[in-house]
């Protein structure tokens, strides 16, 4: 039997059994739920905090529904209307609404490692899921894009997945290549301008190129990366687009890839920067699937980490 989840700040050390069990989960409660139109009473009781101190759209809104369908009460934490903005300490914050009775925490944070820093200040019960931190983990992002793909191409071994922009920066990148990696894909490679590519000794089991023209040709998955501006400093900035002649994607570099080549970006889009509109609403795309699939894969998550 797989072991249930304490906290998920990151899917490094996940193996492909407990993945595998996340996504035959996220499947099974999609089933459950009717795609969202029944309601659960698997958490009924227990109370989720969504606190983001960055930017969201898909990932905070899925945790809401995710909690939600699963019967749970949500509160969804203002940082700008909050105590934070007149310089309460992040444990402050956290201990002040632990003790209004908490079950699970949602962080997301521009610093890497503020999960694990939670993790070791949370309450014991209280479970912490990481939402993004810094450039370091996304892990419920990994998880729906493996599940996105394993929808389409369960034989992963034999996939050659395409990782294109910028890296350095990504979170999701590299929550993916540790679910990828788990699921045992064939071939990873990563593309992207050599300011944008990370080191490559963090990632042995990676090929890098700074020549999109190769790195899709015969791509089973294309994963489109936006350019982090958040993350750089103003000199880092490439020309948009000149970028966009290089390492966007569309229809003709598509054409490269191998047929049927699944085209996913975890969003937002930059479109005319990283992905033409040609391809982000092509008939390839799984980009909304990929949104779809985010709310039954949190579901699994905060399932197996609160359920009863
Ligand atoms: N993919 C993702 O994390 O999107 P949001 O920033 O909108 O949550």
């Amino acid at each position: 039997m797989t072991p249930r989840l304490r906290h998920l700040t990151t899917l490094e050390h996940l193996s492909r059994e407990s993945i595998e069990h996340l996504l035959d989960r996220a499947i099974a409660l999609r089933d459950a739920c009717a795609h969202g139109t029944r309601k659960l009473d698997t958490l009924a009781g227990r109370t989720v905090l969504n606190l983001f101190f960055e930017p969201s759209t898909r990932t905070r809104t899925s945790f809401e529904l995710a909690a939600r369908r699963l019967g749970a009460d949500v509160v969804n934490f203002d940082i700008g209307f909050s105590s934070s903005a007149k310089g309460e300490a992040l444990y402050d914050t956290l201990h002040t609404l632990e003790a209004m009775h908490l079950d699970a925490i949602v962080v997301r944070h521009k610093v890497s490692g503020t999960p694990d820093e939670l993790v070791r200040h949370a309450m014991s019960g209280v479970s912490v899921v990481n939402a993004g931190d810094g450039n370091r983990a996304h892990p419920t992002q990994g998880l729906l894009d493996a599940l996105t793909i394993r929808q389409h191409r369960p034989d992963f071994e034999n996939l050659t997945v395409t990782i294109c922009g910028d890296i350095r920066h990504s979170r999701v990148a590299r929550s993916d290549v540790h679910a990828l990696g788990a699921l045992g894909v064939g071939e990873i490679r990563f593309c992207g301008p050599a300011a944008l590519l990370p080191e490559a000794s963090e990632f042995p089991q990676c090929r890098f190129t700074e020549d999109f023209d190769s790195a899709i040709e015969g791509a089973d998955v294309a994963i489109m990366l936006r350019l982090q501006k958040e993350r750089m400093a103003a000199t880092e900035l490439p020309d948009e687009a000149a970028y966009f002649k290089r390492y966007g994607l569309n229809n003709q570099r598509l054409a490269r890839a191998a047929k049927g080549c699944l085209v996913m970006h975890p969003g937002p889009l930059n479109r005319g920067i990283e992905i033409a509109d040609e391809v982000a609403d092509g008939a390839q795309s799984r980009i909304l699937e990929q949104v779809a699939n985010g709310v039954f894969v949190r579901m699994a998550v905060l399932a197996d980490l609160l359920a009863r």
